[in-house]
């Protein structure tokens, strides 16, 4: 199968792809997080260097290194912006898969939190938003964007093309792709374009997303 896909539609392309979730630490034991497995951004990782592209990928998952890439093994969700950061203009898309926090414990305690200790309340504060930080810094870099909702897909997927200045937005309905080997995704572009794909296996939504970004790059001219 893999022949089948070796046409190297994204050769000489470096790519960015993050996976996975982020951890935020509360103390030296314990971390919040999320459901993401990062099979998802693995999959676009493997798929775009069997495209051809030179990858690195980002990961806070628990998966072992796939072969014929860069992996950076990543915790936060500022650990996971710094890597993205620093590589970022050097890059000629970025793929964003990650699950990233979208909060953090404001304080992260230097030794076990004791039960002893009584209630505990929790205050957390914003992390960064990379993909919202990447939109505003482009300069030619494709940017694809997911979003994973448990109602108004369609609405939200809009909005979230927009305001990160996004050229693809990959959405699913959250029943649709956490902990599966398959998902159901919709594609939507800058251009007002919209391509619903059956429900495959991730490996196949991993090609249908390289094609699409392929495609972009043909009509950006690059
Ligand atoms: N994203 C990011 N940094 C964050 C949060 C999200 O880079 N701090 C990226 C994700 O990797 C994904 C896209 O933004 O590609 C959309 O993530 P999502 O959680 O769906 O959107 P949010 O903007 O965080 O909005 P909300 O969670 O409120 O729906
Ligand atoms: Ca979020």
């Amino acid at each position: 199968i893999e022949s089948q896909f070796s046409i190297q539609k994204l050769s000489g392309k470096k790519l960015l792809v993050t996976a996975g979730p982020t951890k935020e630490a509360l103390d030296p034991i314990r971390f919040l997080s999320n459901q993401s497995s990062g099979k998802m951004g693995y999959a676009i990782a493997e798929a775009a260097r069997q495209a051809g592209a030179e990858v690195t990928l980002i990961s806070g998952a628990s998966l072992s290194d796939p072969k014929g890439m860069t992996v950076v093994h990543v915790t936060s969700a500022q650990e996971m912006h710094d890597a993205v950061m620093q590589r970022f203009a050097t890059c000629d898309a970025v793929i964003k898969a990650a699950a990233v926090a979208d909060y953090r414990p404001e304080h992260v305690a230097s030794r076990k939190i004791k039960k002893s200790d009584g209630p505990m309340t929790l205050t957390m504060v914003r992390n960064p938003d990379i993909l919202k930080a990447l939109g505003e810094h482009k300069t030619d870099q494709l940017l694809v964007g997911f979003a994973a909702e448990t109602d108004h897909l369609e609405d939200y997927a809009k909005k979230k093309l927009k305001s990160k200045h996004l050229d693809m937005l990959v959405a699913n309905h959250a029943s649709d792709g956490f902990g599966s080997e398959t998902n159901k995704v919709t594609l939507y572009f800058a251009d007002g374009r919209k391509q619903a794909l059956e429900r495959m296996q991730k490996q196949q939504v991993a090609r249908h997303i390289c094609n699409a970004l392929s495609g972009l790059f043909e009509m950006s001219g690059s």
